[in-house]
């Protein structure tokens, strides 16, 4: 039997992903205790989830603090004065500094919208339906210094649609975020993520099946 993580969640918004989190450990499926939300955002919705839950938060506003470094010295004191083990930075807008990460060494995941390394930073969907490609999705990956790079976990990929539009393709990728972050910090909490090089491979994952994805579909071949 492994142990429970502890985790600490960055959040700046709705927080639909802390709440999937939420969800999956309080059915028993994730095995992981969110020791500490911490909000750059007095008003982000996350913190109404955490209230509902009883789930304690902390609010450290990024404008109180002179410099990057400043602000993040705190958020590293309010993760390890919990024992946080993993940082899990669910829909945070804040870009971390050197520090940051030598304090969570490899102990860092990060989702992003798009199938990365296609698309990095924001707007991504938007981007992705001006491009015209036919797949786009999400993506768990260790947060290194570095926009929106680090070693990949998982991804998961959705078709895009004729008719899209930014909303609809966000909300189709967002529904495939709340299963995959899941599912990438229980691979963690079983210990069975090996990172070699670039490359994360998950210990005893029978692998993907052998079908291939098409959009359109073929017709004739
Ligand atoms: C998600 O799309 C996530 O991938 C991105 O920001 C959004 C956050 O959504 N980094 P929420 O706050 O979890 O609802």
């Amino acid at each position: 039997m492994h142990k429970k993580v502890d985790i600490g969640v960055l959040v700046s918004g709705s927080g639909s992903n802390l709440q999937s989190l939420i969800n999956h450990i309080e059915s028993g499926k994730l095995d992981a205790e969110i020791k500490i939300v911490v909000s750059n955002n007095p008003d982000a919705y996350a913190l109404e989830r955490c209230r509902n839950h009883h789930i304690p938060f902390s609010v450290i506003e990024h404008r109180q603090y002179a410099s990057r470094e400043e602000f993040d010295r705190r958020l590293i004191d309010a993760l390890n004065s919990v024992g946080t083990e993993l940082v899990v930075m669910a829909g945070f807008m804040r870009i971390l500094s050197s520090e940051f990460f030598k304090a969570f060494p490899l102990r860092i995941m990060n989702i992003h919208p798009a199938l990365l390394p296609a698309f990095p930073g924001t707007h991504v969907q938007k981007k992705a339906l001006d491009y015209g490609v036919k797949f786009s999705g999400c993506t768990v990956h260790f947060a290194e210094e570095g926009v929106d790079t680090g070693p990949i976990i998982i991804q998961s990929a959705v078709p895009v649609y004729d008719d899209d539009s930014d909303d609809t393709l966000a909300e189709r990728i967002l529904r495939e975020e709340h299963r995959i972050y899941p599912q990438a910090i229980q691979f963690y909490a079983e210990g069975r993520l090996k990172i070699d090089g670039r490359r994360v491979l998950i210990i005893d994952n029978p692998g993907p099946s052998d079908s291939v994805l098409h959009n359109p579909p073929l017709e004739r071949f």
